[in-house]
């Protein structure tokens, strides 16, 4: 078991954003919920605990709190905005509502040396965002530094090991965020730092071993990066007993599938079983414009698909799964738990709980980034690990209408050309999702001396962190006449090419 820190998640949004910026310095982190018991909390041996920040106010009667045997405990806790609150209030200290809330930058300065500012610079911006303030310190605390609006904006007992920030750490905007978060974590709590996907490969294989034993798994390919890493560790970890199922839906882009399949069973020897099934979705798919419907036809056909094929498997038991940490994550914030839907995503290789297998997670505990890490630790394909989101229902939500044999050729020729161009643009930064739609739309055109009256195709090219909000990328002119050119000369049955260039809100990054 690495060493590990335990984030004590009062319904913060950057929450996770703690715990990525956590495990970038090398330090095992897990998010729990804040009223866990101390007993139980322990039982976990943390070397330290991070409190995060919380939309509540420590002053309301039922303010989220947490067991403050913890604080008896003598493990190093640095307490985050509200964290850092809630960690005064249970110590003795007093807080006052702010009456004018303090949100965004402002500019900090150290003011008592310390181990947590310790080689950082005496001034720097910082990021706040709270209604609430620590107006007198627990016994044993000292002010470490204040802004302009925030006299108390760093806390610390330097002997007990206890520290606050009233900033956000966590943050990009924070400057010395970074340096803070390294200086709690390494030279006071003294974790290692040595948390790395090498060490994850060796504890994860011997689990798998251990929950498997002698018996038959398999695996849902899909061609992208979870399940790929996920079956990859599986495999390292009981080799032959892996099988792993690739439902070719012929919704994929142009090559893929093929390349999917060469990847997995010659360059990393998996036993894959290749399931050509477009005709079959097709024929689902047929006369099918709805969004929605679509969505959900492929994601009901892709199960069935793939029950059939598992139930010619004998004796199968455990079923991988590629769940990544943001799904498992207990405590979800009141803004993840709210909010409408607007599009029901499917994860293709998403199977249903009815069907009669142990689950294996073996990427349970990680962020996307962690994956890619571990993909190329096992020696996945570049064209793998770094591949570009792609919805699990694939091209068809990538033609507007009615999906059709012909309409998924014109569109694969369409996007090989928008991706090789892009590829081989050497833009900096690279747009983070770059593909074509297929419009319903016709338009009048003129090919030499002819008449044309052909197929709209838009180019989407984003930039994103996440897939969560996106800007369209500012493509260099040049580089959208060569994909325009490219398109209508090299694609029968498009005259027109059309760049999208609205945003995520109020558009999505898919048109449907
Ligand atoms: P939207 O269109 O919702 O897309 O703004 C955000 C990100 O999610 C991808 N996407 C999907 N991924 N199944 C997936 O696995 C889906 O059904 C799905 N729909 C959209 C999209 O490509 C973008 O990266």
């Amino acid at each position: 078991m690495p060493q590990t820190v335990l984030i004590l998640d009062f319904g913060a949004q950057y929450s996770q954003l703690i715990a990525r910026r956590t495990r970038e310095l090398g330090v095992y982190c897990e998010i729990v919920p804040h009223d866990r018991p101390w007993s139980e909390l322990r039982a976990r041996n943390p070397a330290a605990l991070i409190l995060s920040g919380g939309p509540a106010s420590t002053m309301t009667a039922d303010a989220p709190t947490m067991d403050a045997a913890a604080f008896e405990a003598g493990v190093p806790i640095l307490g985050i905005c509200y964290g850092m609150q809630i960690m005064a209030r249970e110590l003795g200290g007093e807080l006052v509502r702010l009456e004018h809330a303090e949100y965004g930058p402002a500019t900090l300065s150290v003011t008592t040396a310390s181990p947590l500012f310790a080689g950082g610079p005496r001034e720097s911006r910082v990021w706040m965002s709270h209604g609430d303030a620590v107006t007198r310190l627990p016994a044993g605390f000292a002010t470490l530094a204040s802004t302009p609006r925030c006299p108390v904006a760093a806390i610390g007992d330097v002997q007990r090991r206890f520290y606050g920030t009233q900033f956000h750490p966590e943050v990009a905007h924070t400057a010395c965020g970074r340096e803070l978060l390294r200086a709690f974590l390494l030279e006071i709590a003294g974790l290692r730092g040595d948390w790395a996907m090498a060490s994850f490969v060796e504890s994860a294989v011997a689990e798998i071993r251990r929950q498997v034993g002698g018996d038959r798994v398999i695996c849902a390919l899909s061609g992208g990066v979870d399940s790929a890493v996920a079956a990859t560790l599986v495999a390292r970890a009981i080799g032959e007993q892996l099988t792993c199922i690739f439902v070719d839906h012929g919704l994929l882009r142009a090559g893929e599938a093929d390349g999917v399949v060469a990847a997995f069973r010659d360059i990393l020897h998996l036993d894959v079983v290749a399931v050509d099934a477009g005709a079959r979705f097709l024929a689902k798919l047929a006369g099918i414009e709805d969004p929605e419907r679509k969505r959900v036809i492929i994601g009901h056909e892709f199960i069935r698909v793939f029950e059939e094929e598992a139930a010619k498997i004998p004796g199968v038991r455990y079923l991988v799964q590629g769940t990544l940490y943001p799904d498992v994550i207990e405590s979800k914030t009141p803004q993840s738990k709210a909010g409408d839907k607007i599009k029901s995503h499917h994860n293709v290789g998403g199977l249903p709980e009815r069907m009669d297998f142990a689950l294996i997670e073996p990427l349970r505990m990680l962020f996307k980034d962690e994956v890619r890490a571990l993909g190329r630790v096992l020696g996945l394909p570049e064209a793998i690990v770094a591949r570009q989101p792609f919805p699990g229902p694939g091209l068809a939500v990538r033609i507007i209408g009615d999906v059709t044999a012909e309409r998924l050729a014109i569109l694969r020729a369409a996007d090989a050309i928008v991706r090789a161009e892009i590829d081989g643009a050497d833009l900096d930064p690279m747009p983070w999702q770059y593909f074509a739609v297929l419009t319903p739309v016709r338009s009048v055109g003129v090919m030499g001396d002819g008449r044309t009256y052909e197929h709209l195709v838009a180019v989407r090219a984003i930039t994103s962190e996440d897939g969560m909000t996106a800007d369209w990328a500012r493509l260099p002119h040049a580089l959208l006449e060569r994909i325009s050119t490219r398109i209508v000369n090299e694609v029968r049955g498009i005259n027109r090419v059309a760049y999208d260039i609205t945003s995520k809100p109020p558009a999505t990054v898919e048109w449907e």
